[in-house]
């Protein structure tokens, strides 16, 4: 039997932009995970001669996938799942034995928290390595990008990115990983609206926004980049009041690119009201999470506000 485990991540600044080619900010979130186990089977029926598809089975309640792989779709259109596994046989070039896949995850999906990065990197590590062969981090994320457009159309990587390598990035897309450091360590809340968004949707209203008044968005992206060099600096000189208000600039940008909702927005307000130092929503948008940057002394006070005003689940990160 064979485990891996890979964290959750949160987009601090730079969501959006970053797929046009601006930097973004991401942090893994180690309280939340996705575990993946393989097994190999000894109760493998007959025939021998069957297909790779016919010898796994995966049990992935949490992402509502179970079964044998041949009831998943595959071909031109692929469950995300199989065509992981088909990635990782196709890169070993091996044969898999009779197995037994279980996912188990903690982050809730489709809400910006990298649920569907995190089962990909388990999965690939759990079954490369269980077929001895175990992956390095730059194949592991080659597979993890190429599985990302599938949930996603057209990735920027920073998701497959800070989850693979399970550290603080600065991400640009196309070059090499960079991290970065905190002079200050500093907790966030992240706040769930409890409102499901698919990545996929916003990200194709932007493109068409972008379509329709290319010269408009290509300076909001450039500003938002400008947002992620000083919060990066911030970070760095142990800044937190300024961190806090280029976070707050950067969600008034997210809203012009029409990718917040009222519930992220009256979480935002929420936690500005009750003395977060800025706040801003992470990831795709249209719902999922936001997140405030507090003080110690502000803590328990942005929680219990952000609570009443309608978030599902708060938790806290600590960076630096
Ligand atoms: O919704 P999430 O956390 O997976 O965020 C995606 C971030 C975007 O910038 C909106 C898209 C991308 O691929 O970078």
């Amino acid at each position: 039997m064979t485990s891996a485990t890979a964290p959750g991540k949160i987009i601090l600044l730079g969501e959006h932009a970053v797929v046009y080619g601006r930097p973004a900010l991401a942090v893994p979130v180690r309280q939340l995970g996705a575990t993946v186990t393989v097994t190999s089977s000894d109760l493998a029926p007959a025939p021998t001669n069957a297909s790779w598809l016919e010898r796994i089975s995966i049990y992935a309640p949490q992402v509502g996938r179970s079964g044998p792989l041949a009831n998943f779709p595959v071909g031109s259109s692929p469950d995300p799942l199989a065509f992981v596994i088909k990635s990782v046989l196709d890169m070993l070039s091996v044969e898999p034995p009779w197995l037994h896949i279980q996912v188990d995850s903690t982050i809730p999906v489709a809400s910006g928290l990298g649920s569907g990065a995190a089962v990909s990197v388990a999965l690939i590590r759990a079954l490369s390595s269980h077929l001895g062969k175990p992956l390095a981090d730059e194949q592991v994320n080659q597979i993890a990008f190429e599985t990302e457009k599938m949930y996603h159309g057209t990735p920027s990587g920073i998701d497959n990115t800070v989850i693979t390598f399970s550290q603080p990035v600065f991400f640009i897309k196309g070059s090499p990983i960079q991290t970065f450091s905190v002079g200050k360590p500093f907790t966030l809340l992240i706040a769930d609206s409890g409102v499901p968004a698919a990545t996929r949707d916003s990200v194709a209203d932007v493109r068409r926004l972008w379509e329709q008044d290319r010269d408009r968005l290509e300076v909001v992206f450039s500003c938002i980049g400008s947002l992620v060099m000083q919060a990066r600096s911030a970070m760095r000189s142990g800044d937190l009041d300024s961190l806090g208000k280029l976070m707050t600039r950067n969600h008034a940008l997210l809203q012009e690119l029409t990718v917040s909702s009222p519930e992220l927005d009256r979480l935002v307000l929420t936690a500005m009201s009750a003395g977060a130092l800025g706040a801003k929503l992470s990831g795709g948008g249209r719902g999922g999470n936001m997140l405030a940057l507090v003080q110690e002394a502000d803590l328990e006070k942005v929680e219990m506000a952000l609570k009443s005003a309608g978030s599902r689940k708060v938790i806290s990160t600590k960076l630096g």
